[in-house]
């Protein structure tokens, strides 16, 4: 793994020294870089993920580059986990000040009239239960600390349909409202929450599209955003940290797509 600074990462001065900072989904794609990022500003870094390998790689990396960050095992999903990874958090660090909910899956692939129940179930409890149960526990432990912010996951499909991804992108669509909602009630208490809407970005989640894309869909995926090429993790780091920090003081309630301009192609 490359150092925590970097051309694609690092470009921006920004000091959280002091702060903590939970990643869900921490474990791999943009979670991990945005863990990286939080800890390369110094922040210490909780690093929350169902998967315990791929989780604590990522808490290595940044201990190994000097920073600080902990693994916790969550399934998003489920109620007594999110409360427990936040108390955790809280336990390991004294307090949270940001949280980054990038937990999500993306498995759709059938029509409407088609569409398996349970798939809807999984993917929906995962992307906005998921969103919800974190919102509900980390909000409280911000207000004890005085205000934070809060960066949530949607995706370019909240802003142009496509035919497909049925529970995905309504699962998108319900983050972008949760983020409305909670952003407009805690912005007098101290604490931002924002919604980002990634366009296509080499990850987990693209890694395995390839695998049942035909050759011309993956060059499609891998071409249509009008840069040419897809985002890198760490290009969504950037934001998601920038989003939290002071900078971004008057940012609230808001979408910021991060697609090199797809969503208005
Ligand atoms: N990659 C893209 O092109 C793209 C575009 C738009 C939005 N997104 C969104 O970005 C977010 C991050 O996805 P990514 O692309 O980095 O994918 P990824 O598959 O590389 O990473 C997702 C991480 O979430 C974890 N995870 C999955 N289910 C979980 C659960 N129930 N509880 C806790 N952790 C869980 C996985 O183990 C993995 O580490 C997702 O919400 C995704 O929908 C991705």
């Amino acid at each position: 793994m490359p150092p925590l600074t970097g051309p694609a990462s690092g470009t921006v001065r920004i000091d959280l020294s002091g702060k903590v900072a939970l990643v869900t989904g921490g474990g791999y794609g943009m979670g991990r870089a945005s863990a990286r990022r939080f800890a390369a500003c110094g922040a210490a870094v909780v690093v929350a993920d169902i998967d315990r390998v791929t989780g604590e790689e990522t808490v290595e990396s940044i201990r190994s580059a000097g920073g600080t960050a902990t693994f916790v095992e969550v399934d998003v999903g489920e109620s007594d986990g999110v409360r427990d990874m936040v108390a955790a958090t809280v336990a390991a660090y004294g307090g949270l000040d940001y949280a980054h909910n990038n937990a999500g899956i993306i498995e759709d692939q059938e029509p409407v009239t088609r569409f398996p129940e349970q798939l809807w179930d999984r993917i929906i409890r995962t992307n906005l239960t998921g969103t919800f149960l974190c919102l509900k526990y980390e909000i409280p432990a911000m207000l004890e600390r005085g205000g934070g912010a809060i960066v949530n996951v949607a995706s370019e499909t909240t802003y142009k349909g496509n035919a497909g991804d049925v529970a995905y992108t309504a699962s998108k669509h319900g983050v972008v409202g949760l983020t409305q909602v909670t952003g407009l009630r805690y912005a007098r208490r101290g604490i931002r929450i924002n919604v980002i809407a990634p366009g296509n970005i080499e990850t987990g989640i693209v890694e395995r599209a390839r695998r049942y894309m035909s050759p011309e869909q993956v060059r499609y995926m891998e071409t249509v955003m009008p840069i040419g090429r897809l985002g890198r993790p760490e290009e969504v780091a950037e934001l998601v940290v920038w989003l939290c920090s002071d900078a971004a003081s008057l940012i609230n309630a808001t979408r910021v797509a991060v697609d090199s301009g797809w969503h208005v192609s």
